[in-house]
């Protein structure tokens, strides 16, 4: 076997090696810990400001476990946390910085391979981005949801609740008071959300791209099993060194495929397009917008959770969880089955034997939750490099439609116009959202699915259709045209709209088109300006460097890998 990495630190017999050890040893490590055994790297994500990490110090714990039984040595080390609700002006503003905080921490330090520690929104594309990068062993143990929201006798699903309930204050007909005894309700136990939003999207996109043990996606974070999995995952993680299975080996093509069609089936997050592109770019996989319209579109969705569903992620797991689905697409002839897993087997094998224990959450192929529901990829002279739209959370009624653009310049400008009783709109019109991509907030912002209008909610309204450049959470719903691309604040044409304008959207013809003509067009972009740039900091930084949406918005000279060397190897 090759001498271990780590060992190019703790196994040298001179002045550095001295340093290296000795001043590990004031934690009290022996002497013998130093010779020769993987080094295990526990990349933490815990953060009290990040509520749904806020139990990996325990869960470390629990993976050091398996690091110990298996002969290697655990070293837990942080990295920056991104906690959704919290962290100002989005969490996605400080993904790519949190990866390379992840990348260089990873290669700067003595460690053989690594454990990701990721659960809420955009610390598992951070993790899988900076590791990626690095190209160690790798393995992901995700955080689990929460235990079902219970409220007035029924379930309440992370956010999904919260856009419903909100919507329902705005519109008269639930008192406030009770929309505040529902805080304590919807999120009851550690974990993170609960519906099939970002967080457990990208868990089950760990899990489909053979990232993690099986299983990964939908353990509830409380459940004993959940600990079981993190002191497997560090006994594997051992193995995994001594077989040099390095994350490029997982990071395949055919994973991504996978992830993409396992996406569909789940009636994922539209954030796990931008964030799966921009995993890909950092192992060289070429992956593009159009795949996901190509690959996932025509699937049916086989999950009944919320956003899309009425279930949420404890049922999931107790149904079957993602074993199950992986296993539905293997038999439709969906999966790549024999693509590499941390595990030493294929996908395939993995899931060969996965039981179904409730079909009205995990459906069939034969008898699918949704038919068609995978993201679609629309284009247009709105959206020249693309948009997206998530049909099965939209209303059918609205995926054709034609209607008057009522154009909000900023997030600001919409919330200080959109109560106002005399905006002039109807429920026939499109509301159109500028300057919330990746440039334009910055960080590309979760405000795409902009609450409707007072007076139309009072008239029993429930969605409309919106086109921004922004995200969604993906605990939202509605017929909501997200990621226009190039964004408004780079100069595309969704900088152009105004007032009145026309604009068609039809998802069967993949479109999104302003009737507009090119003439007027030109005549607007000559007054166009962009916006100025902040004079310092990350935000500048960011801005200056940030891809568009369609690219995965990862920053230009972060995408690709640089391997584990590090430039100098000693002092
Ligand atoms: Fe952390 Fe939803 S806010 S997962």
């Amino acid at each position: 076997m090759t001498k271990l990495r780590s060992q190019s630190w703790f196994g040298r017999q001179d002045r550095e090696g001295f340093m290296y050890r000795s001043w590990m040893k004031n934690q009290g490590w022996p002497h013998d810990l130093f010779d020769g055994r993987p080094v295990i790297g526990i990349c933490n994500t815990w953060s009290e400001f990040t509520p749904c990490n806020a139990h990996f110090r325990e869960l470390a714990e629990f993976v050091k476990r398996g690091v110990w039984e298996a002969g290697g040595f655990p070293l837990e080390f942080p990295v920056m946390s991104l906690g959704e609700t919290q962290l100002r002006p989005t969490a996605m503003f400080f993904r790519n910085l949190a990866s390379m905080d992840v990348e260089e921490s990873i290669r700067g330090n003595p460690m053989d391979g690594v454990v990701l520690l990721m659960g809420c929104d955009k610390t598992t594309p951070s993790l899988l981005m900076g590791a990626a990068s690095c190209d160690l062993p790798t393995i992901g143990l995700s955080g689990g949801p929460m235990l079902s929201g219970k409220f007035q006798g029924r379930d309440l699903g992370s956010g999904t609740g919260l856009w419903q309930m909100s919507e329902q204050v705005r519109a008269g007909a639930m008192p406030v008071e009770e929309f505040f005894q529902a805080e304590s309700c919807m999120h009851r136990s550690k974990g993170h959300c609960m519906t099939m939003g970002t967080a457990s999207t990208m868990a089950s996109m760990v899990e489909a791209l053979g990232m993690s043990l099986p299983g990964n996606a939908a353990i509830p974070a409380v459940d004993a099993r959940r600990s079981t999995l993190a002191q497997l995952t560090g006994r594997r993680i051992v193995e995994m060194v001594h077989e040099d299975l390095r994350i490029s080996r997982i990071l395949t093509r055919q994973a991504f495929e996978n992830a993409i069609r396992a996406n569909a089936t789940i009636g994922g997050s539209t954030n796990a397009v931008i964030h799966l592109i921009a995993i890909a770019g950092r192992v060289g996989v070429p992956l593009a917008l159009d795949d996901f319209d190509r690959l996932g579109s025509t699937l049916p969705c086989l999950v009944n959770i919320q956003p899309s569903g009425k279930y949420l992620m404890e049922d999931f797991y107790y149904a079957g969880g993602l074993p199950r689905v992986l296993r539905e697409l293997g038999e439709a002839g969906a999966l790549h089955r024999d693509a590499l897993t941390v595990n030493g087997k294929s996908i395939g094998e993995n899931v060969a034997e996965a039981p179904c224990w409730n079909p009205d959450v995990v459906h069939t192929f034969a008898s699918p939750f949704k038919s068609n529901a995978g993201i679609a990829v629309l284009h247009g002279n709105l959206a020249p490099d693309g948009a997206v739209i998530k049909p099965s959370a939209a209303s059918p009624q609205l995926l054709q439609h034609t209607g008057r653009a009522v154009v909000f310049e900023s997030i600001e400008e919409f919330h200080s116009r959109i109560n106002d009783e005399a905006l002039d709109v109807d429920e026939s019109c499109v509301l159109v959202l500028k300057n919330c991509g990746p440039r334009g907030y910055p960080g590309m912002a979760e405000v795409g699915n902009m609450p409707l209008p007072p007076k139309l909610l009072r008239k029993g309204i429930t969605d409309m259709v919106r086109i921004s450049d922004a995200r969604m959470s993906g605990t939202a719903y509605g017929t909501v045209v997200l990621h226009a691309s190039p964004e408004a604040a780079a100069g595309g044409t969704l900088a152009l709209v105004r007032s009145g304008d026309t604009i068609t959207l039809d998802v069967a013809r993949r479109l999104v088109q302003l009737e507009v003509d090119d003439a007027t067009l030109a005549a607007r972009r000559a007054q166009w300006k962009p916006p100025a740039l902040p004079e310092r900091g990350w935000q500048r930084l960011y801005i200056q460097h940030v891809q568009q949406a369609h690219l995965g918005a990862d920053l230009d000279f972060l995408v690709g890998h640089s391997g584990s060397r590090v430039a100098r190897d000693s002092h």
